[in-house]
């Protein structure tokens, strides 16, 4: 998938990412909470609840498979794209397709926003308890596809995983989605 060359993976905190936007694993009351979400309001500091408590009172909040943008407070990022991931309930429950949702409904936000560079954490999998391998499978071929339809909007789609082994999950999922590609062979 030629998409997949914008890919980028990293292990870190993704509240130090340098991309014009960052993505929160967050929930649909967008009231904060611990993992990403936590890190993204500590180190952003409060203006970004700020502008998630006038969203909720405007819109109700963001339903799963859905995003919205508030600013980044004192993060480097330019934007914080929320999106409210699915719970894992066994995976007969539309998991699926509500995590696709979740990376498309960003990535759309950030090309609007005309941010060209974006870091994703791997939504769903901590909390939310979605199996990271597929997951990242998801993850990856969502972003993929969306560059590939885009390929003048962005520079970079980054994963920033937190830890070594969801790292490699990432690594093996990206190297298959590679050699899916009908430009590898
Ligand atoms: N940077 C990058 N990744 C992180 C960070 C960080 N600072 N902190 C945690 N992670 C990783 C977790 O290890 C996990 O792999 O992000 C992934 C997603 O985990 P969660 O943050 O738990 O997100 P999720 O599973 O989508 O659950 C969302 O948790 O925090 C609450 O308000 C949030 O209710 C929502 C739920």
């Amino acid at each position: 998938m030629t998409g997949s060359e914008k890919l980028v993976l990293s292990r870190g905190d993704i509240t130090e990412a340098t991309t014009d936007a960052i993505v929160n694993a967050a929930n649909q009351g967008l009231v904060g909470g611990g993992g990403v979400d936590g890190a993204i309001h500590r180190a952003g500091g409060p203006e970004i609840m700020a502008e998630c408590d006038r969203i909720r009172a405007e819109k109700g909040g963001c339903p799963t498979g859905t995003a919205v943008v508030t600013t980044a407070g004192r993060l480097r990022a330019r934007v914080v794209i929320h999106t409210a991931g699915p719970r894992w309930k066994g995976g007969a429950k539309g998991e699926a397709e509500d995590l696709a949702s979740c990376y498309r409904a960003c990535m759309e936000l950030a090309r609007e926003g005309g941010h060209r560079s974006v870091a994703f954490p791997s939504i769903s999998t901590g909390i939310y308890g979605y199996p990271v391998e597929e997951a990242a499978e998801i993850a990856l071929s969502t972003v993929a596809g969306h560059l590939e339809r885009h390929p003048d909007a962005f520079d970079e789609a980054r994963f920033v995983l937190f830890s070594e082994a969801d790292l490699e999950v990432y690594k093996r999922a990206l190297d298959r989605l590679k050699e899916g590609s009908p430009d590898s062979a």
